[in-house]
């Protein structure tokens, strides 16, 4: 393991295929990944439990992110409705930024990483995809774990996701100048993967590590 950092950065919008890419990149590479949604979803489950936001979010512990109710479509929303709230998003800045400089290298998908947590990332990406490709996958996801929501219904909560997540103030998700975009609409999970990969390789050749 190179105790050098590398920082992998990973934005886009839901079910675009970030969490797939980033851990096949962290598995390639060999660095830690830190899927930010959850520290969201994690407060949006205490705020489903009546707790408040702000407080939730500056009292996070780690077995938060154990807890199993956090990849419902219910926590989801939930998730984007604390994540605009300005001092959610502050108290889990440091732990974000600590985790991208960790020796050895790391990889944090999201909505903001390029843009607002670690815009020195020596590697990013913007991976997205239709609403409708991405409804489709989310419910496939949804359904094996025995979901009751249908297509449509779906949809509708990626495209309200979508829309809360890019119109805030605070951190909105868009694709940062230096990041290269992918579109994973028509591609496999091995083609996006392919090429996520070989972006990083040409940002770590850039760099000679
Ligand atoms: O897995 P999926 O892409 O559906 O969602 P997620 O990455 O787990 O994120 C859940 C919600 O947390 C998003 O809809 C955003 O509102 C919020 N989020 C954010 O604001 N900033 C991040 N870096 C990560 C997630």
């Amino acid at each position: 393991m190179s105790p050098v950092p590398f920082t992998v950065a990973i934005d886009g919008p839901a079910a675009a295929g970030k969490g797939t890419i980033s851990r096949a990149i962290a598995a390639h590479f060999g660095f830690a990944h830190l899927d930010t949604g959850l520290l969201y979803r994690a407060v949006g489950a205490c705020v489903m439990d009546g707790a408040d936001p702000i407080e939730a979010a500056q009292s996070l512990q780690p077995d938060a992110l154990e807890d199993g109710r956090l990849r419902t479509a219910e926590v989801a929303q939930a998730a984007s409705r604390v994540a605009v709230i300005p001092e959610v998003r502050a108290a889990l800045l440091d732990f974000q930024r600590d985790f991208a400089r960790r020796p050895g290298g790391a990889v944090l998908d999201g909505r903001d990483i390029c843009t607002v947590i670690y815009p020195q990332a020596e590697a990013q990406l913007f991976v997205t995809a239709s609403a409708e490709v991405r409804a489709e996958r989310r419910w496939k996801e949804l359904s094996a774990k025995g979901g009751g929501r249908t297509l449509e219904q779906v949809l509708e909560d990626v495209r309200v996701r979508d829309a809360r997540d890019s119109e805030r103030d605070t951190a909105p998700m868009k694709p940062a100048a230096g990041a290269r975009v992918i579109d994973t609409s028509d591609m496999t999970i091995d083609e996006a993967v392919t090429a996520a990969v070989s972006h990083v390789e040409a940002c770590r050749s850039a760099r000679q590590l």
